[in-house]
C-alpha cells in the first residue's frame, strides 16, 4: 500500500473531507505481531461534499469491514481504500491487523525496546503510538487529516499492567481499560501506552479549583527516581499558562509516558504525553544542567500545546508553525520567566544560527509556511518552528503586549475547537490593532534569511541610520517583496551612556532611512537589539566600537553579540589572511571573564568562540570557500591564546566559580558550573589536564564530570576517565548515550572517522534507537573537521549508516541528510565527494520516500 511513486502534495489544493467523524470507538487487543484494532465510526455525510469516501490506511490487513452492520468489501486503492456509502449518516466498522513488535519505524503502534531481529520482544517492552503526522494510518483505516476532529473512546484489552489513552479513564478491569475524551480531536492526537509501568504521581489544583491527577510513567527500575525535576516542571508550566495566557487544563488526569525508542523529542497527545526518555528523566548523577533546563522546557512545550495545538489544532499540515511557532515561542516566554531571559535569547540565537540560518541559506530553505512537500516529516525544521517563533517575536514587538494579550485572548475564544490556518491567526491581530498585516504575512510565504544592511551619517544634531534589506533567492523563489522588519535601536553616547533609548523602527521598504535628532555628538548605535527580526545585519563597523558596545551597551543580547561580532572577525581573518590572534579581542573577553558584576551564565556565553560551522557559514557567506581543517585550527589557536593570555586570572574564576551545597538545577548555581566548565576549558590548555582530571576524580553531578571529560579529551587525554565513566554508567542507556556522543564529537579530525567507525561496532551500539544512532553518527557530523576530513571518509561513513538505516526507520535517516546541506559552501574536491555519497544514497534500491524526498533536495 505504500505510494509507488511519491506524489508532491499543494497548499492550493485544499479540500475539505467530504464528511464528518462524530464519534469513534476503537477497541484494541494487543498481541505483537498481530495486534487487532476494531474501530466503530459514525460518519455524517457533509453539504456540499463530493461524496467520495476514501479512506487512509498504511501496512494495514483488512481482516472485515461492515456499513450500517452490513459486511462490504471496500476497495483498497493507493494509501488507503475506498468504499460506496449511504447518503446518509452511517456507522463504519473495521478490523484490521498489525504487527507493533515489527514496527521499527516508530510511526503507528510500536514496542519498545525493540526486540532483536526474528525474536520476541522482551518482557519489559511496551506498546506505544506516535501518530503525527500520519502514523494513524498505521493502526486503522481513517480520515487521517487533521481538520477531521472526532470524539474518541478507546478500549485496551491485553495483559499489561497499565494501558492507558487520551481523556478521563472510564473504566478498568481484568484485562481492560477504557478511556473517553471528551475533546474532539484530529487523529495525529491519539495515544495508546500499554506495559508494565510505574507511576511518580503528583497533583494540581486548576484556577478555577479542580483537581487533576498528574502521573509520569517509567518502566520499574532506576527510572522511577528521575522524574521528580519533570513533576515540578509539569507544574511549573501548569501554573504559568494561567497566570500568563489565562489557560487552564482541561481534563481529570494528564499522563506523561518515557519511552525509550522516539524519533523525536516528545508529542503532545491530548492527555497522553509521550516523551523521548532523554527528555523527561533527569536526576544530579546522570544529568547535566543543560539537560535539566531542556528537560523543563520540553514538558512546558508539550504541555502549552494543549491550547496552541490541540484545543486549537492546524487545518491542514502547511500550517503546522501555526501550532508549532507558537508553541516554542510561548516555551520560550516561559524559560525567559523561570531562569535568565537574556541568557535564554542569547541561547536561542545562537541555535537558530547555527539551525535554522543555515538552512535557510542552503538548498533545504522553505518558507515557513511551506507550499508543497512530499513527506509532512520532512518539515519538521528549524524554519516551521524556530523562526515560525521569531515570527511571533516579531509580530508582538511590532503590535505592543497589550495587544498581543488581546489577540491571543481573541484567538482562543474565536478559534477553540477548530482547526485553523495562518490566516485565521492573523486575523485576530488584524481584528484587535485595526492593523492591515499584508506585508507582514510575506514572513510565512517567502524564504530566505533577509540581509539588513545599514550605513549611517551625522549633521547638525541629527544622526540618520539608512538601511537597506534585501533577500537572496532561495528554492522556487527567486525574487522576494520586502519584509516589514522591527529593528530594534538604541542610541549611546561615545562616553558609554545611552543617549537614546530603545525605540522600535519599522522598516518596510527595501531601503529607508530614520533620523535621531538632539543629538550632542555622534552616537554608537545599537542596533537589532534583542535580536529583534531574524535577520543578517551587515554593518561595516570596527573592532574598537565592538569593544565599546560589549562593554557599554545596556541590551544584554546585543552586549553580548558585540563580543560574538568581534570573535567572528577575528577568527575569520585567521583563517582568511592568516592573521594571528587579536590583542583588541583578547583584552576584551579577558575583561568580561573577569567583570563580578555580570551573571556567569552570560560570561560563559560571552566567552563561548563561535562554532566551527558558523564561521564556515560566515566565510561561505564572505565569499570565501571555508576549509574546514583550517577552521577547527584557527579556532583551537584562538582558545590557546586566550588561555594563554587569562591565565593569572583563571584560577581565581575557577575557585569563584565552585557551588557550595547539594546539587541543585536552577539557573544560578548553573550559571556558575557553566562559567566555571568553560574556565575549566582554557586552563587544561596551561595546566596538560591536570585541574580537569581532579575535578573529573571529585564530580558529584554529571555537569561537572561530563565537562572534566569534555575538556581532557579537548586536549586529547581521558583516555582512563573514558574507560571509568563506561564502567560506572554502563547500565544507564541515556549517561551511554553522552558517552558515544562526545568520543564522536570531540575526536581529532584526523582520527575522527575511524574513532566513529569504531564506536558502531561496540556491542551498545544498536543502530536501530534513534537516541544511539543520533548520539553516535548524528555527533560526528557536528565534528565539522572531523566531518568534513579532504579523504571522504566521513562522508561515506555517514552515507553507509544512512542507507543502513532507511529501511527501518525513514524518518529519522531523512533527518540526519541535513548533515550534508551545506555541500555548496565547500571546495570542489569536497563537493564531489558529497555528491557521490547523495547519489549513492538516491540510488539506492527500495529507498523511503522520506530520504529520496530530502537527498533530491539536497542535490538541488
Ligand atoms: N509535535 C511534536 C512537538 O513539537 C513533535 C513531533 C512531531 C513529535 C512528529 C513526533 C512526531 O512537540
Ligand atoms: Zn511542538
Amino acid at each position: 500500500m505504500k505510494d509507488a511513486s511519491p506524489q508532491t502534495i499543494h497548499l492550493k489544493d485544499y479540500t475539505p473531507f467530504g464528511f464528518e467523524a462524530e464519534s469513534v470507538e476503537l477497541t484494541f487487543r494487543l498481541a505483537p505481531t498481530a495486534t487487532r484494532v476494531l474501530s466503530k465510526i459514525r460518519f455524517l455525510p457533509k453539504e456540499g461534499g463530493d461524496g467520495r469516501f476514501f479512506l487512509h490506511g498504511e501496512d494495514l490487513t483488512l481482516i472485515s469491514a461492515r456499513i450500517d452492520g452490513a459486511p462490504v468489501t471496500p476497495r483498497l486503492v493507493e494509501g488507503g481504500l475506498e468504499a460506496q456509502v449511504p447518503a446518509e449518516p452511517f456507522i463504519w466498522e473495521a478490523e484490521v491487523e498489525i504487527s507493533p513488535a515489527t514496527n521499527t519505524a516508530l510511526e503507528g503502534l510500536y514496542m519498545s525496546p525493540l526486540a532483536r531481529e526474528g525474536e520476541a520482544p522482551g518482557p519489559g517492552a511496551m506498546y506505544c503510538t506516535q501518530c503525527e503526522a500520519e502514523g494513524f494510518r498505521k493502526i486503522t483505516f481513517y480520515p487521517d487529516r487533521p481538520d477531521v476532529m472526532s470524539v474518541f473512546t478507546v478500549r485496551i484489552e491485553g495483559d499489561a499492567p497499565v494501558m492507558l489513552s487520551n481523556g478521563n479513564p472510564v473504566e478498568r478491569g481484568d484485562g481492560f481499560a477504557v478511556w473517553h475524551d471528551p475533546w474532539r480531536k484530529p487523529a495525529y492526537l491519539f495515544a495508546l501506552v500499554a506495559g508494565d509501568l510505574r507511576a511518580h504521581p503528583g497533583s494540581f489544583t486548576t484556577m478555577s479549583g479542580k483537581e487533576v491527577a498528574l502521573n509520569i510513567w517509567v518502566r520499574p527500575g532506576p527510572d522511577e527516581d528521575k522524574c521528580a525535576f519533570g513533576m515540578e516542571a509539569l507544574k511549573r508550566s501548569m501554573t504559568w499558562d494561567e497566570e500568563v495566557y489565562g489557560r487552564e487544563y482541561d481534563l481529570d488526569v494528564f499522563n506523561i509516558v518515557a519511552v525509550d525508542d522516539f524519533n523525536m523529542g516528545a508529542m503532545e497527545n491530548k492527555g497522553l504525553n509521550v516523551f523521548n526518555s532523554s527528555c523527561v528523566l533527569a536526576s544530579p548523577e546522570t544529568s547535566t544542567d543543560m539537560n535539566f533546563e531542556r528537560i523543563e522546557a520540553i514538558i512546558a512545550h508539550e504541555y502549552f500545546h494543549n491550547w496552541t495545538g490541540n484545543r486549537i489544532t492546524c487545518r491542514d499540515w502547511f500550517q503546522l508553525c501555526l501550532k508549532e511557532g507558537l508553541t516554542v515561542f510561548r516555551d520560550a516566554q516561559f524559560t525567559a520567566d523561570m531562569r535568565s531571559a537574556p541568557v535564554k535569547r542569547i541561547s536561542d540565537v545562537i541555535a537558530l544560527r547555527a539551525r535554522q540560518f543555515r538552512e535557510d541559506n542552503g538548498p533545504l530553505a522553505h518558507p515557513v509556511r511551506p507550499e508543497s512537500f512530499v513527506e509532512i516529516n520532512n518539515f519538521y525544521t528549524a524554519t516551521v518552528y524556530e523562526k515560525g517563533a521569531e515570527l511571533i517575536g516579531m509580530l508582538k514587538t511590532l503590535v505592543g503586549d497589550a495587544a498581543y494579550a488581546k489577540a491571543l485572548d481573541l484567538y482562543f475564544e474565536r478559534h477553540d475547537g477548530d482547526a485553523a490556518t495562518i490566516e485565521d491567526w492573523l486575523k485576530v491581530f488584524e481584528d484587535v490593532t485595526g492593523r492591515d498585516l499584508a506585508q507582514f504575512k510575506r514572513w510565512y510565504a517567502q524564504a530566505g534569511t533577509p540581509r539588513l544592511s545599514v550605513t549611517e551619517d551625522f549633521k547638525d544634531g541629527t544622526y540618520t541610520l539608512h538601511f537597506k534589506q534585501e533577500t537572496p533567492p532561495t528554492p522556487g523563489q527567486p525574487h522576494k517583496a520586502p519584509f516589514v522588519i522591527p529593528i530594534a535601536v538604541g542610541l549611546l553616547n561615545p562616553n558609554g551612556d545611552e543617549v537614546v533609548p530603545t525605540r522600535v523602527l519599522e522598516m518596510t521598504q527595501a531601503e529607508q532611512s530614520f533620523s535621531f535628532d538632539g543629538l550632542p555628538s555622534k552616537p554608537v548605535p545599537s542596533i537589532l537589539r534583542d535580536f529583534s527580526a531574524p535577520v543578517i545585519l551587515e554593518r561595516a563597523s570596527d573592532n574598537t566600537e565592538r569593544a565599546f558596545l560589549l562593554a557599554h551597551d545596556t541590551d544584554p543580547f546585543n552586549k553580548w553579540e558585540a563580543g560574538r561580532a568581534l570573535a567572528k572577525d577575528v577568527l575569520c581573518r585567521m583563517v582568511s589572511e592568516g592573521a594571528t590572534p587579536d590583542g583588541a579581542y583578547l583584552d576584551a573577553a579577558l575583561a568580561v571573564l573577569r567583570d563580578d558584576g555580570l551573571d556567569p551564565a552570560f560570561r560563559a556565553l560571552a566567552l563561548r568562540l563561535p562554532s566551527e560551522d558558523d564561521i564556515a557559514q560566515t566565510l561561505f557567506g564572505a565569499g570565501i570557500t571555508p576549509d574546514p581543517v583550517e577552521i577547527h585550527t584557527a579556532r583551537e589557536t584562538l582558545s590557546q591564546a586566550l588561555a594563554q593570555h587569562a591565565a593569572d586570572t583563571l584560577p581565581r574564576i575557577y575557585a569563584a566559580m565552585t557551588v557550595e551545597g547539594p546539587y541543585r538545577p536552577e539557573a544560578e548555581d548553573a550559571g556558575k558550573r557553566d562559567l566555571q566548565g568553560t574556565v575549566l576549558g582554557l586552563l587544561s590548555r596551561i595546566d596538560g589536564g591536570a585541574q580537569a582530571a581532579a575535578q573529573y576524580d571529585a564530580a558529584g553531578n554529571m555537569t561537572q564530570q561530563l565537562a572534566a571529560l569534555s575538556c581532557l579529551l579537548m586536549i586529547d587525554k581521558g583516555e582512563p576517565e573514558l574507560a571509568r565513566f563506561y564502567e560506572q554508567w554502563k547500565d544507564d542507556r541515556l549517561v551511554i548515550d553522552k558517552w558515544f556522543g562526545m568520543q564522536a564529537l570531540q575526536a581529532p579530525p584526523a582520527r575522527a572517522a575511524a574513532v566513529t567507525d569504531a564506536l558502531t561496532r561496540h556491542p551498545d551500539f544498536d543502530f536501530r534507537n534513534p537516541n544511539r544512532f543520533r548520539a553516535t553518527l548524528g555527533s560526528f557530523a557536528a565534528n565539522a573537521a572531523g566531518f568534513h576530513a579532504a579523504d571522504g571518509a566521513g562522508y561515506r561513513l555517514l552515507a553507509d549508516w544512512l542507507i543502513r538505516l532507511d529501511p527501518l526507520n525513514p524518518q529519522t535517516t531523512a533527518r540526519m541528510t541535513t548533515s550534508f546541506e551545506t555541500w555548496k559552501r565547500y571546495d570542489a574536491d569536497r563537493q564531489a565527494l558529497i555528491e557521490g555519497e547523495l547519489r549513492r544514497i538516491l540510488n539506492t534500491d527500495g529507498l523511503s520516500r522520506d530520504t529520496t524526498e530530502m537527498v533530491s533536495r539536497i542535490l538541488g
